[in-house]
Parts: structure tokens; C-alpha cells; sequence
């Protein structure tokens, strides 16, 4: 049996998820549809129920992508604010409104400034996730929301076996023939063992400033829905 790379880590992992999400971009919303047999939309839609965003508010979509949450959310009349790494993400979505290039654990935005964040899929792909949870807790307003969708391992050793058949052995060929890219998705299931357990994010938040954590398995634990709001009375640091 071939034995894989280590994944990479530090700034080598930042520049190459840098790269990879510049490469598939063109190809990221087909192949997510396909890989997720359409039920991506639906994941979200839980997510955003979860966010309570009211219509006028102004939410930031967090590692952003091409768009996917930042659309839903125009839809339903909320602003948004969206950052991501990849300008090939940023450019490859719809003519996303109000779109930042930066590096999320690093946030052009001032303290207490949004309404509420929604990230998608991101979590796993950073360096510093703590890092990533400061800066989302710092512009959050006191009060307000954080949700997050992601890509986990089943515990249940059937869901287990049948959830790696496809996300780890069948999923990674489509991904490949759609996008031309073997290493991303090759690297993207693999890139799921980047996610600290439930127990470690709960930590991480309570440090940040968060309150009513709950992290809740999706579609028999191959997903986890993270959500959680920033203590009225928060003490996070910062730009002003
Ligand atoms: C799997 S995609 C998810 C995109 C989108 N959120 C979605 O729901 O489809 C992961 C995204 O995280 C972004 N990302 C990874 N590390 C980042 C970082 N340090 N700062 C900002 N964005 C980052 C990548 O560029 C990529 O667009």
C-alpha cells in the first residue's frame, strides 16, 4: 500500500491551501454539488436558521469561498461581508458584495462591528484555528452569533466504513476529474484530521468569549455544526 505524505503544516500549509483553492476554484461549486449529492444547500440552510440573522443585518462570511453562504444571504436581505485567502475563490463565485482578501486571523474589521459570522467549510483548512476563533469573536457584536458547517469523521465504525468509501476513495476521483486537481482532493478528506475533537473547539470558544456552545453531529456525524454567541459582557482585545 502507498503511504501518504504528512500532512503539511505551518506556512507551507497556508500557501498550499492557498494554491489549491486557487486552482480548483472554477470547479469548486460543481463538484461540492456532486460530492455532497446536492445536500450541501441543505446543510447550509440549517446553518443559517441557526445564525437568527434578521433581514438589514450585516453578517460576514468567514472564509468565504466563491460565495455559496454569502448568496443565501443576500436572498434573504441580510448585508454580508465576505473574506477569504484565495483571490481565485473570491473571483470564481458571483459578484460577491462586499469581498476582503485576507488572511481571517488577521480581520480588517473593527471590534464589535458585526451582527453575526457563518462559515462554511474553512475551519479545518487554517493554520491557527484559535487565531481564526479571536478575530471572529473580536468583530462580533456582544450578543450576536456564530455559525460554523464541517466536514468530520463518523465515529460509528459501519457509517464509518461506508462515509470513507466515498469521501476518502470515490469522492477524491470525481473531485479529480472534474477539477483536473488529484493532490486537492486527494487532500481535502484527508485534511478532516486538522479538526480538534468537539471537546477542544468548546475550549478554544469558552477562551475567546463565547457562551451557549453546541456542537451537534450532521448526517450521521460525517458533518458538525458548530454554534455559539459572544458573551454580553465579552473583554475581547483588539482593533478598534
Ligand atoms: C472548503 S472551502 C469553503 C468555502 C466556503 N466557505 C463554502 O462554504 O463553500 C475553504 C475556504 O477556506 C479558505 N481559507 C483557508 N484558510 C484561510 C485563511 N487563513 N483565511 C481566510 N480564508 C482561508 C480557502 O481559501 C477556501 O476558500
Amino acid at each position: 500500500m502507498k503511504v501518504k505524505p504528512p500532512l503539511p503544516q505551518g506556512d507551507e500549509k497556508k500557501r498550499l491551501v492557498q494554491e489549491m483553492f486557487d486552482d480548483i476554484a472554477p470547479t469548486y461549486e460543481k463538484a461540492n454539488r456532486i460530492i455532497s449529492f446536492g445536500l450541501d444547500k441543505r446543510h447550509r440552510r440549517i446553518a443559517l436558521n441557526e445564525l437568527r440573522a434578521s433581514p438589514g443585518s450585516t453578517i460576514l462570511d468567514f472564509a468565504c469561498g466563491t460565495g455559496d453562504f454569502t448568496r443565501m444571504l443576500t436572498a434573504l436581505n441580510i448585508n454580508s461581508i465576505s473574506c477569504d485567502l484565495s483571490f481565485g475563490m473570491l473571483n470564481n463565485g458571483y459578484d460577491i458584495p462586499n469581498p476582503i482578501q485576507c488572511d481571517g486571523t488577521k480581520l480588517p474589521l473593527k471590534k464589535d462591528s458585526v451582527d453575526g459570522v457563518v462559515c462554511g467549510y474553512s475551519l479545518r483548512n487554517f493554520v491557527d484555528l484559535h487565531g481564526a476563533f479571536e478575530e471572529i469573536f473580536r468583530v462580533l457584536k456582544p450578543g450576536a452569533r456564530f455559525v460554523a458547517l464541517d466536514i468530520t469523521v463518523p465515529k460509528n465504525r459501519i457509517i464509518k466504513f461506508f462515509n470513507q468509501l466515498w469521501f476518502a476513495r470515490i469522492a477524491p476521483k470525481l473531485g479529480w476529474l472534474i477539477s483536473k486537481n488529484k493532490d486537492a482532493y486527494e487532500y481535502l478528506p484527508r485534511s478532516t484530521s486538522y479538526l480538534p475533537e468537539g471537546e477542544v473547539i468548546s475550549k478554544q470558544l469558552e477562551t475567546v468569549g463565547a457562551e451557549n456552545i453546541s456542537i451537534s453531529p450532521l448526517v450521521l456525524g460525517s458533518l458538525i455544526l458548530i454554534c455559539a454567541t459572544k458573551e454580553k459582557t465579552s473583554t475581547t482585545t483588539g482593533m478598534t
